[in-house]
């Protein structure tokens, strides 16, 4: 349901009414229960432009405003602030149609487009750590959101697999023989091992270097060998991918690899709108009112990262047919992105119309506010980290209740994979993040579990009341209206959550939502002895809605519920 836009449109007809011919600025959420549901600020705006005095404004928009329909109540206040109630009878019935409608109410876009999410993007020579943990459950729920809202979503998982490095570690494969793949099962070591062996041995170093020329002009062995350690690093990744439950399969994988062949066009291109420049030997293009150069290609010949980027960006636009184009990557790389949209726009590989988007993210921090590595000083393994977290969440589970061994284990994956990505999510993707355990953990608070065990608790009450419900809603006091009225903000955050890529704005809802029902709860018992039927009815079904808004809340965010906990 599109509150604002209803309550909007009601001002805006006062405003007609009231002869000001001025578009009124948009409604906003009452910070506090004693304002209303809404607050109209625009009266100060207008005072200078109109002048008259706020207050004045106040009224007369207040004389001409309404009250039959959506709002039931409008009051000034302050310097000419106007409080705004929602009609009882008006927020039942929008409620109970929210309710029987499978989206809950949320509208599927009518002007869908396509939308490119750059996620993950693990490099194919080392093992994910935390930091592609952010990259991976940001972007997934982004996906998730746009593609629920009814836009066409397209994964692309920027696979770092070309380079230089490469040559280094097909070499040191092919001198390990047949059982090379064997020794791939610790990527991080054979990097390691692979790199001592480049650093000591001269001839060693020299074949690398060989094979990275091999590589790149297509020497059919080489590439065997490459291809044979691309895949086996990518059965690493799609272990986390599993553990962690996202979307993100082998078609998905766009890799640098896969624009090999672009990347002397998009010089050629370069050059033919006269944006390319040498400089020290290396094609450049330098930007307006920037000093250092989009370095494009090396003076030996060899491309960058931002040329792949560039390549990229042209077949995403061009091929793909994106509108948007979000990348979900590391803040550091800010101004990577920055330069490079700007190559793509003013070199035409980008139409002006689409929009492209870097979704920055913070670092993860340990508890002292340092950044997260193991122990011994090293970087911590995504895969380790997710493991940790099921035996956690066991623990935490095997205190509260005597489940079978085969429950806990299932339970426990859920919510300690639930655990990990809520914590992240609920902050604002570009703080920095503090990892903590404890807190992920608790039942209390903004976490995965609170938000579960309410979850849990109604449908024991479902359990418990064995019947069908009809679905009628009446709003009979003040807990009850604002938990009506925040089941039908649903959509309206829904859509800024995926407008501005901030899933933190969809776990701050679900955490005041959840916060309220258990209030509402407390105060209006559902299945008490006394409750008539038509109270009884209204309550059950607000908590029907409840529990579906958490269970598509947290599906957005890649998060399972639970039956009972
Ligand atoms: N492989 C890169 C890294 O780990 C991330 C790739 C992000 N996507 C992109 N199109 N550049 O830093």
């Amino acid at each position: 349901m599109k509150l604002k836009e209803k309550i909007n449109k009601v001002i805006k007809k006062a405003f007609e009414k009231a002869g000001i011919d001025e578009t009124p600025i948009p409604v906003s959420e009452a910070t506090k229960p004693e304002f209303g549901d809404y607050q109209f600020n625009g009266a100060m705006a207008l005072s200078k432009k109109l002048g008259k005095n706020p207050r004045e404004i106040a009224t007369e928009i207040l004389e001409h405003l309404d009250l039959s329909g959506i709002l039931a109540k409008a009051e000034i206040a302050g310097p000419g602030f106007i409080n705004l109630w929602l009609n009882d009878d008006w927020v039942a019935k929008a409620c109970r149609e929210a309710c029987e409608d499978k989206r809950l109410g949320v509208a599927k876009k009518s002007d869908p487009i396509k939308v490119v999410v750059d996620y993950s993007g693990p490099n194919m020579a080392k093992q994910m750590h935390v930091g592609h943990l952010r990259s991976t459950i940001i972007g997934d729920t982004l996906a998730n959101l746009l593609e629920f809202l009814g836009d066409e979503v397209i994964r692309q998982n920027h696979v770092g697999d070309w380079g230089t490095q490469f040559g280094m570690l097909i070499a040191y494969l092919e001198e390990m023989g047949e059982d090379g793949s064997g020794s791939l099962q610790d990527l991080e070591q054979f990097y390691k091992d692979a790199k001592k062996r480049f650093d000591e041995d001269e001839a060693f170093a020299n074949k690398a270097r060989e094979y990275v020329v091999k590589i790149q002009s297509g020497d059919p062995h080489c590439l065997n060998l490459w291809q044979k350690f691309i895949d086996i690093s990518l059965g690493h990744c799609e272990v986390v991918y599993e553990k962690l439950d996202v979307n993100l399969k082998r078609e998905h994988v766009r890799a640098e690899s896969f624009y090999n062949e672009e990347l002397p066009k998009v010089i050629d291109e370069l050059d033919a709108v006269k944006m390319l420049q040498e400089s020290d030997g290396a094609q450049c293009v330098f930007l307006e009112g920037e000093e250092i150069p989009v370095i494009v290609q090396k003076g030996d010949g060899g491309y960058l990262y931002a040329t792949t980027d560039l390549a990229a960006l042209r077949y995403r636009a061009n091929v793909l047919g994106a509108k948007r184009i979000s990348y979900v990557v590391d803040a550091r790389q800010a101004e990577h992105f920055k330069q490079v949209f700007k190559v793509a726009k003013a070199s035409g590989f980008v139409p002006e119309d689409v929009k492209l988007e870097h979704i920055a993210f913070g670092t993860m921090m340990d508890a002292g506010g340092k950044p997260f590595k193991t122990r011994d000083g090293g970087t911590v393994k995504l895969i380790d980290l997710l493991d940790e977290a099921v035996v956690k969440a066991k623990a935490a589970i095997k205190e509260k209740d005597d489940y079978s061994e085969e429950e806990i284990e299932r339970l426990a994956k859920i919510i300690g994979i639930g655990a990990v990505k809520y914590a992240d999510l609920s902050i604002n993707r570009e703080s920095n993040y503090i990892f903590n355990w404890d807190k992920m953990l608790s039942f209390e608070g903004n976490t995965s579990l609170y938000m579960q065990y309410a979850y849990a608790r109604i449908q024991s009450i479902f359990r418990k009341y064995g019947g069908r419900i009809n679905g009628e809603i009446i709003i009979t006091d003040t807990l009850e209206h604002r938990l009506s009225v925040m089941l039908l903000r649903f959509e309206e955050v829904l859509e800024r959550a995926a407008e501005d890529a901030a899933p933190n704005q969809i776990t701050t809802y679900l955490y005041e939502l959840v916060t309220l029902f258990m209030r509402f709860y407390e105060q209006n018992p559902i299945l008490k002895e006394g409750v008539d039927e038509k109270t009884k009815q209204s309550r059950l079904a607000l908590a029907d809605m409840t529990a579906r808004t958490i269970k598509q809340g947290l599906d957005i965010l890649g998060i399972d519920v639970v039956d009972k906990l």
